[in-house]
């Protein structure tokens, strides 16, 4: 029989050593941080129990049955063969990317970032030693994003850009993009010798109407000259095991991404995380089905309530993530009296759309993976605020 999540469970976080609940007062509610504030499957609650009961944790054996996990659900989700060969354990999704930053670029080289970016893109490159170079994404008219390909160009032909760090789907505009525009990345990488890395730590949460596709499925050389970098955290809620995967076609590029975390001694593996990526993986499909039905309908009730009650925040075609990119901007005021607007008047926490750098002043984001009773809440209490303004 089919196991049914009950998406609609309301879980008190409070009091858990939790970033999201912990962080603001308790009269405010927290929609920011990008975990979910659903229970995470069934199946891996059983196993870590199971484990822990074994009261035994010493140094685990590495026995691909990780590296399989993360092919089989590449290859059941996105139809990409990979081969565990592959694959590598990180300790999490930015520090592959640092690795990958260290393995393929040199101090002072540029990283072609499209802005805005989630927020630790800007700051690990500097802090690394190389500079962030932006490609702006375009606004359409109807609030859906689009490349600027020109500028892309250009900022990928300067000789100092080594690397493209791709987001992919977006964080924090929800695109996700089509076969043809990574395809078109991919040349124009191509041409100018620029090494990519695709963050595809979204990839599960993608609505109806569009297809993610890995960006080193798109073409050989892409495939030989690109990490992609995941983790199920986003999906099933399990970011504090702080696991995640590489997968590396290439083995000269594999052993060089290896050998920075090896240097570093960065590749041990945490038993709990090593399990809850497995469970999720191999046993946790329909977990990861209902959610997507879920958050589509959260994403449609959070659509209809702006259009229909707070139509000074305006939201476009979100193809992908939990995270909304809420235009704000009607409402007049600089970053951080709208999120001090929406923090003590409304009493809801967002992420501050200007640390997401260019582009991202009068933005919010808003995070719907919550039950629809807290999404309800929480827009209500948006709505009192923005009309208390009119006063
Ligand atoms: C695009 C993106 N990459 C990476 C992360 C963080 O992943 P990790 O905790 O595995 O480093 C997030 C979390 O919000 C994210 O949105």
């Amino acid at each position: 029989m089919k196991l049914q999540h009950n998406f609609d469970e309301v879980i008190d976080r409070r009091h858990t050593q939790c970033k999201k609940w912990d962080t603001y007062g308790e009269d405010v509610i927290p929609m920011w941080i990008a975990d979910t504030d659903f229970k995470c499957p069934e199946p891996i609650v059983k196993a870590i129990q199971k484990r822990a009961e074994h009261a035994v944790y010493g140094y685990p054996c590495i026995d691909k049955s990780y590296e399989k996990a993360v092919c089989g659900w590449q290859q059941r989700r996105f139809h990409w063969m990979i081969e565990a060969e592959w694959v590598e354990y990180t300790p999490a999704v930015v520090p592959a990317i640092v690795y990958a930053m260290k393995a393929f670029t040199h101090p002072g080289d540029q990283v072609l970032v499209q802005v805005p970016a989630y927020h630790p893109f800007p700051q690990v490159i500097p802090h690394n030693g190389r500079h962030l170079v932006a490609n702006p994404l375009q606004e359409q008219p109807d609030g859906s994003w689009a490349v600027d390909w020109a500028d892309f160009e250009e900022k990928a032909a300067d000789t100092r850009t080594t690397m493209f760090l791709l987001c992919s789907p977006h964080n924090p505009t929800g695109k996700c993009f089509t076969r043809e525009e990574l395809l078109r990345m991919a040349e124009i990488c191509e041409k100018h010798h620029v090494f990519v890395v695709s963050d595809e730590i979204h990839s599960d949460i993608v609505y109806q109407g569009n297809v993610h596709i890995p960006f080193s499925s798109v073409s050989d050389w892409a495939a030989n000259h690109c990490v992609v970098c995941v983790n199920p955290s986003k999906t099933f809620n399990i970011a504090g095991f702080r696991t995640g995967a590489a997968i590396i076609p290439n083995r000269n590029n594999h052993d060089l991404f290896y050998n920075e975390m090896a240097n570093l001694k960065a590749f041990g593996r945490n038993i709990f995380g090593m399990l809850a990526v497995q469970t999720a993986y191999n046993e946790c499909e329909y977990y990861a089905d209902q959610l997507l039905d879920y958050l589509q309908a959260n994403l449609q009730y959070t659509h209809t309530f702006l259009e229909s009650r707070i139509p000074q925040i305006k939201l476009g075609p979100v193809q992908a993530t939990y995270l909304l990119w809420l235009d704000c901007r009607a409402l007049g005021m600089d970053h951080l009296s709208l999120m001090n607007f929406f923090l003590q008047q409304a009493k809801v926490a967002m992420n501050d759309g200007y640390t997401f750098g260019q582009g991202g002043d009068g933005f919010m984001r808003l995070n719907i993976a919550c039950p629809r009773a807290q999404l309800q809440e929480a827009l209500l209490r948006m709505e009192r605020a923005v009309r208390s303004l009119a006063k």
